[in-house]
């Protein structure tokens, strides 16, 4: 987490800084702070809390300087708090930095040792007193490189220097890094999105590179010092799916962008006269793969538990699901006939990208399904599946899920069809569906007024149960997950059958549980579980879709019917009101809805 920006430039940069820090603020926003270089000095603001309150701190339009460097945090070591907000500093060098250095309690006592003072209870301090004692004996770039061989763990640095006050310099390992070209000035910033309003033309840097900028010229080394060249590429500009239009909230624009995510993601991937899905270039043959592990953290691995049961339906191979932090650190045992899919909406995520890079040590068959396609996880899975859902700004992710589970659901279709596991009759009718799915997903975004009335219900409760079987479980967990993000309420989702091996001990009167019982093969049994807590004092708000049957059940408290598709798709319009009933009771409650607390929206640390 935590977010860099660096320009240097030939006129005055904290304007620029300030507002390259206000779109990285998904990163992190629990404190901000800017450094620039000015009359042979480093000048540092820096403040707890939001980019806002260091503008209302500090008067940074007087903060002069052609070079500086910026940052907005996500704690890790250290409070919240502007002592131990970044940039830190000694009287030479200023650094921001994303990423945990591991071995900062060894390399403390060594610099303290040697006199040097720490400020902070942050690891990134050490980096700070690390290169201002390798100057003392070293130019620049050896200085740097000798510095990043004694950092354990991962970085992404910011660093300007008082006594070479022409230049920015920037490191990578484990942290994403970006460098952006501009007229007269160039920048450096933890992704392209910070750097999007200044440029489109961007390079990446790999791990264990460096990186020289100055105002007219960037020149790149990898680890030991080598000078290397590297390829610029050029992003296209969509400025208007950054803004929030009418809308309140980024959150509320993402929920009602769903029809046109899954309609851009049928248009990508379906041939619609002939009925037709289209993987191009998938790198391997249908019968090198045998079985699929799917891995994920957060909403994205709820997506991979949603494939999960749509591969078994559609497919015979054997598929297994991972929280991609387990993954990484577990004695697997990798095989040549399996497909790893790596499921992000970012493409960042620290534990997602581990559990990808362990796979290409391994030498496995890897596969990214994200959003961001410049992202680390994009470029270095052998295949990747882009969802096309355009940026996500809120950090409670909404059309990324419908996104994924959108791709991962036409892969499992077509691999069905081409292992010959389900026939052509079946593949074309489910394929037929999926156009449709737009439309239906429009007619169920109607639900506002209902969900408004029902949400205070979830906020005054003290929790409450999210439960589904079959295709609803996954969707269950995600439900409860978007209400405690963005509510702060305890919410628990569950399968609906396993209630009474321990959960149903939690249902008192009047508690709210959210029942997905949509008309498929698990509705009876699902409508059971229901009756087993409404007997309890549960106070049930049924989801479930249109049908011309009625509800054989009492005493169901609210309930509320989306529109009807075939089963496998009925997950889709099961998360739109889950996603509103979270939006709503945050907003009475008056929590900042795109930015819950103590979260961001790319977790670049484990
Ligand atoms: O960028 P990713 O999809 O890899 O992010 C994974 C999770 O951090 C993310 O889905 C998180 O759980 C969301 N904030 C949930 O709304």
């Amino acid at each position: 987490m935590c977010g860099i920006i660096g320009i240097s430039s030939n006129k005055s940069v904290s304007a620029s800084i300030i507002s390259s820090l206000k779109k990285l603020e998904y990163r992190g926003y629990d404190s901000a702070g800017i450094a620039t270089l000015f009359e042979g000095k480093i000048k540092e603001v820096k403040s707890e809390g939001r980019v806002d309150t260091l503008e209302q701190n500090f008067d940074l339009k007087n903060l002069k300087g052609n070079i500086g460097i910026g940052h907005v945090r996500w704690a890790t070591h250290g409070v919240p708090n502007s002592v131990n907000a970044h940039p830190h500093s000694s009287d030479n060098v200023s650094i921001v930095h994303n990423g945990i250095i591991e071995n900062s309690t060894i390399l403390k006592k060594y610099l303290i040792k040697k006199g040097h003072v720490f400020k902070s209870q942050t690891d990134t301090e050490v980096i700070v007193h690390l290169i201002t004692e390798n100057l003392k004996t070293n130019e620049l770039e050896e200085a740097i490189t000798q510095t990043l061989k004694q950092l354990h763990g991962s970085f992404a640095l910011g660093i300007v220097f008082k006594d070479i006050p022409d230049l920015i310099v920037g490191a990578r390992r484990g942290s994403p890094l970006a460098v952006g070209y501009g007229p007269n000035e160039n920048y450096l910033g933890s992704d392209s999105y910070a750097l999007k309003s200044m440029t489109n033309k961007i390079t990446y840097l790999e791990d264990g590179e460096f990186c020289i900028i100055k105002k007219d010229q960037v020149l790149f080394f990898n680890e030991d010092g080598t000078k290397i060249n590297k390829k610029i590429l050029e992003l296209s500009s969509d400025d208007a799916s950054y803004e929030k239009g009418d809308f309140k909230h980024f959150m509320a624009k993402e929920i009602e962008e769903q029809p046109n995510t899954v309609k851009t993601g049928i248009k990508e991937y379906v041939d619609k006269p002939n009925s037709e899905i289209n993987i191009y270039n998938f790198p391997w043959k249908i019968d090198e793969i045998n079985s699929i592990t799917l891995i994920g953290c957060g909403t994205a691995y709820h997506s991979c538990l949603m494939a999960k049961y749509w591969f078994e339906e559609l497919t015979q191979l054997d598929v297994s699901i991972d929280i991609a932090s387990e993954f990484r650190y577990r004695k697997n045992r990798f095989k040549k006939d399996k497909l790893y899919i790596f499921v992000s909406q970012s493409g960042e995520t620290a534990d997602t990208y581990a559990a990808l890079d362990l796979c290409k040590k391994n030498n496995m068959k890897t596969c990214a399904v994200v959003n961001v396609i410049e992202s680390s996880i994009a470029r270095d899975a052998n295949f990747v599946l882009p969802i096309h859902c355009g940026p996500e700004i809120g950090v409670a992710s909404t059309k990324a899920f419908l996104g994924q589970i959108l791709i991962l659901y036409i892969l499992a279709l077509k691999l069905g069809y081409l292992r010959n596991e389900i026939n052509k009759e079946i593949y074309k009718e489910k394929i037929k569906d999926l156009q449709n799915l737009p439309g239906l997903i429009e007619k169920s975004l109607l639900v506002d007024n209902d969900i408004q009335a029902i949400s205070s219900t979830f906020n005054e409760a003290k929790g409450s149960m999210f439960l589904g079987r079959g295709f609803s479980y996954p969707i269950a967990l995600e439900g409860a997950l978007k209400l405690k993000e963005l509510s702060y309420v305890h919410a628990e989702g569950y399968p609906a059958g396993e209630m009474k091996h321990g959960p149903l001990a939690l249902i008192e009167d009047g508690m709210p549980v959210v029942v997905l019982a949509p008309r498929d093969s698990y509705y009876k049994k699902t409508i059971s579980n229901m009756q087993e807590v409404i007997a309890r004092g549960a106070k049930v708000l049924l989801i479930t879709n249109k049908s011309k049957d009625e509800i054989v059940s009492e005493n169901i408290w609210e309930t509320i019917e989306v529109e009807n598709t075939n089963d496998d798709l009925l997950p889709f319009l099961l998360t739109i009101p889950l996603q509103k009933l979270a939006y709503y009771s945050a907003l009475k409650k008056g929590y900042d809805i795109d930015k819950p607390r103590n979260l961001a929206k790319s977790v670049t640390v484990e």
